[in-house]
């Protein structure tokens, strides 16, 4: 990629710290705007501050426009978000001030600069499709609305079709309708909205990411990603809780995976309009993730599959990748082994440095 001057928003994050630096090493001037969530960052942020970091709060319309005119960038990445979906559940409210409205103040702020960016790449997310891709008993493709809390009590956890047949999980393209099932993907499906609805002079890259795993994933966070609380429960001598009946699927990324398709979307024209899903591509069960996590651990404490259940949580979620393959050049390198092991070994480290 020729050099270029780059402002991710959410650039202190799990994602962005480690974009920021794949981006610097290709010769990119990169400025970070992030407010330090003290959720995901605990209250010593301040003391790990990195080079080029911006505090401010995309809530902030002054504030954004301000570092944006400093920085003049030639793309946007907007990662700052609220990402919890359990949680989003609770505070509608904030989820929607940081994630819609801060998406509309980017781009009004952008709008109002004399050299507006030609590219914005946003980190979306799976969980605009709610459930997900499922073939009915006639091999068609559908996606069924969210599971009920009162299926779910009987321990009724797979999908079922409107004619009482079961359904069969598929990997979801692209084109799959929109059908979210919480706040939080809702939220996020609106920043899509608005920045396809929004007249601007540069054009959007989507990059609708699966679940994102790796060294730097917030432990704090009781909000973050599975495999990161699932470490954080097995350092802290805890029996881990498997949901429902264990058969949970997941498409689990790699983060440097991720940070290798956020390049490839800022330097592709042909990503120019695109949504592209930016996943493994294979399904792996929550039961198997945790024993891998226990094995890695070399933890005997096991694992309870309790039948418990969230509402708004998915079955099965994995990714159709062939787009992100065709369009980016770009697939995953790190297998789920490698994965969970540097993950291990990073929240083992973290656990003696706390
Ligand atoms: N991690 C995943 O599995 C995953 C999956 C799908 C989509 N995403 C998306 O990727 C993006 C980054 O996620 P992440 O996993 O790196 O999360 P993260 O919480 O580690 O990073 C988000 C960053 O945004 C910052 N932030 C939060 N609110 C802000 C605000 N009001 N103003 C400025 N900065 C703010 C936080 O301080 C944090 O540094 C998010 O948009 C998320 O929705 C992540």
């Amino acid at each position: 990629m020729t050099a270029q001057r780059i402002f991710i928003t959410g650039g202190a994050g799990f994602i962005g710290s480690r974009l920021c630096k794949a981006l610097r090493a290709t010769g990119a001037t990169v400025v970070a705007f992030d407010n330090l969530h003290p959720q995901v960052h605990g209250d010593g942020a301040a003391a790990r501050l990195q080079e080029g970091l911006v505090i401010g709060d995309v809530r902030d319309r002054a504030a954004l426009q301000t570092a944006l005119e400093q920085a003049r960038p030639d793309i946007v990445v907007h990662l700052a978000a609220e990402t919890g979906t359990g949680q989003s559940a609770d505070e509608p409210s904030r989820y929607c001030d940081v994630n819609v409205v801060g998406a509309a103040n980017l781009i009004e702020a952008m709008r109002a600069l004399e050299t507006p960016p030609r590219r914005v790449v946003l980190a979306a997310t799976r969980a605009v499709y709610g459930e997900g891709a499922y073939a009915d008993a006639a091999g068609v493709l559908t996606a069924p609305p969210p599971r009920t809390v009162e299926a779910m009590d009987r321990g009724v956890f797979d999908l079922i079709g409107e004619d009482g047949r079961p359904l069969t999980p598929r990997p979801t393209p692209e084109t799959l309708p929109p059908r979210p099932g919480s706040v939080y993907g809702s939220s996020k499906l609106m920043q899509e909205y608005l920045l396809q609805q929004s007249p601007a002079p540069w054009d959007h890259v989507i990059l609708r990411l699966q679940n994102v795993y790796g060294p730097g994933q917030s432990l704090r966070n009781p909000y973050t990603g599975v495999l990161s609380i699932f470490c954080q429960q097995v350092m802290a001598g805890r029996t881990l809780n498997i949901f429902e009946d264990g058969e949970i699927y997941r498409d689990f990324i790699f983060v440097d995976d991720v940070v290798s398709a956020f390049v490839a979307a800022c330097a592709t024209d042909a990503a120019g309009g695109q949504i592209i899903n930016i996943g493994d591509g294979r399904a792996t069960s929550i039961r198997e993730a945790a024993e891998l996590i226990l094995k890695e651990l070399k933890s005997d404490r096991g694992l309870t599959i309790s039948g418990d259940f969230r509402a708004g949580d998915v079955r099965y979620a994995v990714a159709d990748t062939r787009k992100a393959h065709d369009l980016l050049g770009w697939s995953p390198q790190i297998s789920f082994e490698q994965g969970v092991a540097a993950l291990v070994a990073w929240a083992r480290n973290e656990a003696e440095a706390l």
